[in-house]
């Protein structure tokens, strides 16, 4: 595989392409969205943000938002920059289960042989399994080195006080209180186990009212995830994508 960082249109952040707001704007005006699902909130300015403006423009009433991320102090600062949209839950934790999802990564011929799959991006070219796992143990800030301020310290004792706890599973969790409601998952956590989440996804969500969005479709985390929704004519239509900013939207049968 070739190096993310290498990429022209490279970002953590999903793309805020002008079509994509345009997909989100025609996703909230012509469908009812009960529930949005994120996994992989980083500090809540890109996707996040993105979701939140198109619902205050869109939709008088807000559909129930979760956002899952993995790593305690970029969810903090998360926490801090989705204040303002009281309509937002940040979850701390992972949307999997980690056992399983560490053999994936463990596993996954597209990491253990990724030189084999040449047309497709990939964060780290040098023993990326260990790098993903580190980023599933949450501790992808580890090397941003930045030093704490005393409102970082005072939040992080606050949230202490409060016993954010954290948990692993959350779509599981999720999925069995959903009640038939349609519900939006965006889809952009560790690269290494973007297809085992996805494929969690479509297990759980099976006959039931949903759409996904997955960003980084060209890359290890999406590529075989946007080919099965690609190839699922069945199940899934495809209601706009951008392979050069690296995103899709989909749609699920009835939905
Ligand atoms: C690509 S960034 C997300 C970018 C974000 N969607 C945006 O547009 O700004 C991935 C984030 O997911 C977190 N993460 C990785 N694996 C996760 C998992 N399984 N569950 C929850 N968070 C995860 C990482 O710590 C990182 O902050």
């Amino acid at each position: 595989m070739k190096k993310y960082s290498d990429y022209a249109h490279s970002s953590i952040s999903m793309s805020k392409d002008s079509l994509f707001k345009e997909t989100l704007n025609k996703l909230f005006t012509e469908y009812k969205i009960e529930t949005i699902v994120e996994c992989g909130t980083y500090l809540g300015l890109g996707s996040t943000s993105l979701l939140a403006e198109a619902i205050l423009k869109n939709t008088t009433h807000y559909p129930d938002f979760i956002t899952i991320e993995v790593d305690k102090k970029i969810y903090n600062e998360a926490v801090k920059n989705l204040k303002k949209y009281p309509f937002i839950t940040p979850k701390w934790g992972l949307s999997v289960n980690a056992a399983e999802a560490k053999k994936f990564i463990q596993t996954d011929d597209a990491i253990l042989h990724h030189e084999n799959y040449p047309d497709v991006f990939i964060d780290y070219t040098d023993n990326p399994a260990e790098k993903y796992i580190e980023e599933i143990d949450g501790n992808l800030s580890k090397n941003f080195n930045q030093k704490e301020s005393v409102f970082e310290k005072l939040t992080r004792l606050l949230t202490q006080k409060n016993k954010v706890l954290f948990e692993e599973n959350i779509l599981e969790t999720i999925s069995q209180s959903l009640n038939g409601k349609t519900t939006l998952f965006l889809l952009d956590s560790a690269g290494g186990i973007g297809y085992f989440e996805f494929l969690t996804v479509a297990r759980l969500m099976k006959n039931k009212p949903h759409f996904i969005i997955l960003d980084d479709i060209h890359h290890l985390k999406h590529f075989r995830s946007f080919r099965d929704l690609s190839n699922d004519t069945d199940n899934y239509t495809i209601i706009n994508k951008s392979i050069e900013n690296g995103w899709v939207v989909a749609k699920y049968k009835n939905s």
